[in-house]
């Protein structure tokens, strides 16, 4: 034991004598849906590095690997090496983006690794709605994470035990969903309402009304002009 001390002292002064490679970075990010993203490791090193290699990798996608020196970056990201440090921009973040990313360097005197949790924060979506029959009421939202439910409103009465709803997972990671509802009266006042299942409360209203003895007839143009003044609401609230 004794005899072992001396010489780990030994070592460990003698790599750092060699130049210690300190990256800095922040651990845990939550980026917003779409809203281009910098990911950065500041790096420090007590000598001068020579660095052999700089890239990140990604531990969800063994084939992630952005190289600034390469032309072959992965679809949607870019990657820079200024000295002080290595950044990696992803320019349309989307749920598929999350994980854990790694920034890397190799030097002759070392190497050095630092990792970036990356988690989104929500995707807002798109919202549409028609009538696919005369008696239902059809309300989807494209593109939104996390994952939700969709509640039927007639005023304050739930009407969503009579509908009938479907989840599909895009490509991108956000989720699309849609729910039929089955009209008994001829009422004219719906809502259709987004909850999140993750931040348990209402993401999303639509309130829009079905003309009276409603026929087959798709109502576009009163979905677009709900939608617009839904959009512009939401806007506001947001800003
Ligand atoms: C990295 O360096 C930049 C610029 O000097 C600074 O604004 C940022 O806070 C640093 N980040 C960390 C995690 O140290
Ligand atoms: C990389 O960093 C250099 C130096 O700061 C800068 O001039 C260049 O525009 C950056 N490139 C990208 C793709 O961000
Ligand atoms: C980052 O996330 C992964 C997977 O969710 C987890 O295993 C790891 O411990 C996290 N790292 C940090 C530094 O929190
Ligand atoms: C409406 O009903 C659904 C299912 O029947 C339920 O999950 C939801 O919490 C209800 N919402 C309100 C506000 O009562």
């Amino acid at each position: 034991m004794f005899a072992i001390m001396p010489f780990l002292i030994i070592v460990l002064s003698s790599d750092y004598t060699k130049g210690e490679i300190e990256l800095r970075a922040v651990k845990h990010q939550t980026v917003n849906c779409n809203e281009r993203t910098v990911l950065q490791c500041n790096i420090s090193s007590s000598m001068p590095l020579s660095i052999v290699k700089v890239y990140w990798k990604k531990t969800e996608d063994k084939d992630f690997e952005c190289d600034p020196t390469s032309s072959n970056r992965p679809p949607g990201f870019e990657c820079n090496y200024t000295g002080e440090a290595l950044t990696l921009t992803i320019s349309n973040p989307t749920p598929a983006n999350m994980g854990s990313y790694f920034c890397c360097i190799k030097a002759d005197s070392g190497h050095g690794a630092k990792e970036i949790n990356v988690s989104i924060g929500q995707c807002i979506g798109e919202f549409s709605h028609q009538m696919p029959e005369p008696k239902q009421m059809q309300c989807s939202f494209n593109g939104v994470y996390p994952e939700g439910m969709i509640n039927w409103f007639h005023y304050d009465k739930n009407l969503t035990s009579s509908s009938t709803v479907t989840s599909l997972v895009n490509s991108d990671g956000t989720f699309s969903i849609t729910s039929v509802l089955n009209i008994q009266d001829d009422q004219e006042k719906y809502k259709c309402s987004l909850w999140s299942l993750k931040h348990g409360k209402y993401l999303k209203d639509q309130e829009f009304e079905v003309p009276v003895h409603a026929d087959s007839r798709p109502i576009s143009r009163i979905s677009t002009q709900h939608c617009l003044s839904w959009t512009l609401i939401f806007l506001c609230l947001m800003f």
